[in-house]
């Protein structure tokens, strides 16, 4: 979950202090240097003052990015790096793939950001990484805990929530249905309650095409009637789409969006944030990644489907176009006084598998590689992209990053993680 925050200038939980720089605390900070202990007041180091309960401290105006002040020992947890400035914004589950990329352009934007992640299929890389980049000026305030943990996080300052803690394998949650069941619904549950009580303003749902099933017709568009899903995870997706509009019934003031993802792939190139999953690796790009990498077999699945080339065909959108839409969106509803839509968020263009995996090897310059095709999965669909007209007319959202630019930064991005000994 992402949670907004408000343009109060001093930020998120730190006590209001105008215009404040704050802090990076934390597992994987590593070379932070060390200002002050718990309790400890910086005006001695000359940098500000702590404010609260010392996970928060007030360094200055322009100590910039290069101060770290460790705050702790039992707030490991804790990152906020930079100055506050705008709005504050708090990400759920901002660890992983499409979120980091949501934090890093928040952060660019002058958003304050709160992440909370359990890092249930992420470790710290994404926030470090982000915590590293001198391209912000925001605060960033990391929380490694569950999401039902948001109630600890001060509303005052937050005008709005992106829920994007989910798991997400559609395989997984095939063999494990009620890990899926328990975890993406309770998790927006708990949001649902936060944004209810303390009457957060903007909620942005991670959905996604997964809510079609298998669709009457492509591309398809918001008004296909939605069915069932062949796998839990989709059924997640539908379930918690439904809760969403009961709770808008009931409190019309709220701004919600649900954004029905297609296939995010790629990465920025600036700045190394990506795809890093601890709970395995299984989706397309990942697969794919590691057999170009010498590190795995990789077969498609299936290439006896109704389509030209006999591959399943998907609608693969850039994540750097994803997370630019989440800010689009975002900066649209703070428009409104009480809204839901549900958009697609696609390229409008279909890929077979075959023609992603080729264009993948020439654009990336790979040889001598040859492509094995096994079983269909059970569950996958013949064809599915995004008709993304009502995206981009209502609120002027369109992709705009090539296929192949997707491609090579997927390629260089998991070059980066096994040159960082992940991926073994
Ligand atoms: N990547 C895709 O292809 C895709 C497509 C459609 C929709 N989506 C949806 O987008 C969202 C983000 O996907 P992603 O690819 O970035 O996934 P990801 O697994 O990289 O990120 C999900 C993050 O949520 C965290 N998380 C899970 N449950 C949590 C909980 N209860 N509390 C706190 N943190 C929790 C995980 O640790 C992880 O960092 C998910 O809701 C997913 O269902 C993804």
């Amino acid at each position: 979950m992402t949670v907004f925050g408000s343009k109060v200038a001093g930020g998120v939980g730190n006590g209001g202090k105008t215009g404040a720089l704050v802090v990076v605390v934390g597992v994987g900070v590593g070379d932070a240097e060390v200002l002050a202990g718990v309790g400890e007041e910086l005006v001695a180091a000359g940098v500000g003052e702590v404010v609260g309960e010392a996970e928060v401290v007030v360094v200055g105006e322009d100590v910039g990015e290069a101060v770290v002040v460790v705050v702790g020992e039992d707030v490991g947890e804790v990152v906020v790096v930079g100055e506050v400035v705008g709005e504050a914004v708090v990400l759920e589950g901002g660890a992983g793939y499409i979120r980091s990329h949501v934090v890093y352009d928040l952060l660019c934007r002058d958003y304050g950001v709160i992440v909370v992640d359990n890092l249930s299929n992420s470790d710290g890389l994404n926030l470090d990484n982000i915590a590293k980049s001198n391209y912000w000026g925001s605060a960033l305030y990391n929380y490694y805990g569950d999401c039902g943990e948001i109630e600890r996080f001060d509303p005052r300052d937050v005008v709005g929530v992106i829920h994007f803690a989910a798991y997400k394998s559609v395989g997984e949650s095939v063999r494990n249905p009620l890990k899926y069941y328990s975890n993406n619904i309770n998790s927006l549950l708990n949001v649902l309650e936060y944004v209810g009580r303390y009457k957060i303003p903007n909620l942005i749902f991670s959905s996604s095409c997964t809510v079609y099933g298998e669709p009457f017709s492509v591309p398809v568009t918001e008004n296909e009637p939605i069915k069932s899903s062949p796998s839990p995870y989709g059924q997640t997706k539908i379930i918690c789409e439904r809760i969403i509009q009961d709770f808008y019934a009931k409190n019309r003031w709220v701004n919600i969006l649900s954004l029905r993802y297609f296939n995010p792939i790629g990465g920025y190139s600036n700045i190394p944030i990506g795809e890093n999953p601890t709970g395995g690796y299984e989706s397309l790009m990942s697969r794919l990644n590691r057999w170009a990498l010498g590190l795995d077999n990789f077969i498609i699945y299936g290439d006896d489907y109704d389509t030209s080339d006999g591959t399943a065909i998907r609608d693969y959108l850039d994540v750097g176009d994803l997370s630019r839409c989440h800010i689009e969106c975002l900066e649209n509803i703070m428009q409104k006084g009480g809204s839901y839509s549900v958009y697609n968020v696609g390229t409008g263009h279909g890929t077979s598998v075959k023609s992603l995996v080729n264009k993948y090897l020439e654009v990336n310059g790979i040889k001598n590689k040859i492509v094995e095709v096994g079983e269909r999965r059970g569950g996958d669909i013949d064809a599915i992209y995004a008709d993304a007209s009502k995206i981009a007319n209502e609120i002027g959202f369109r992709c705009r990053v090539n296929l192949e630019d997707s491609l090579r930064a997927s390629y260089e991005w998991h070059k980066y993680l096994v040159s960082k000994g992940y991926m073994a």
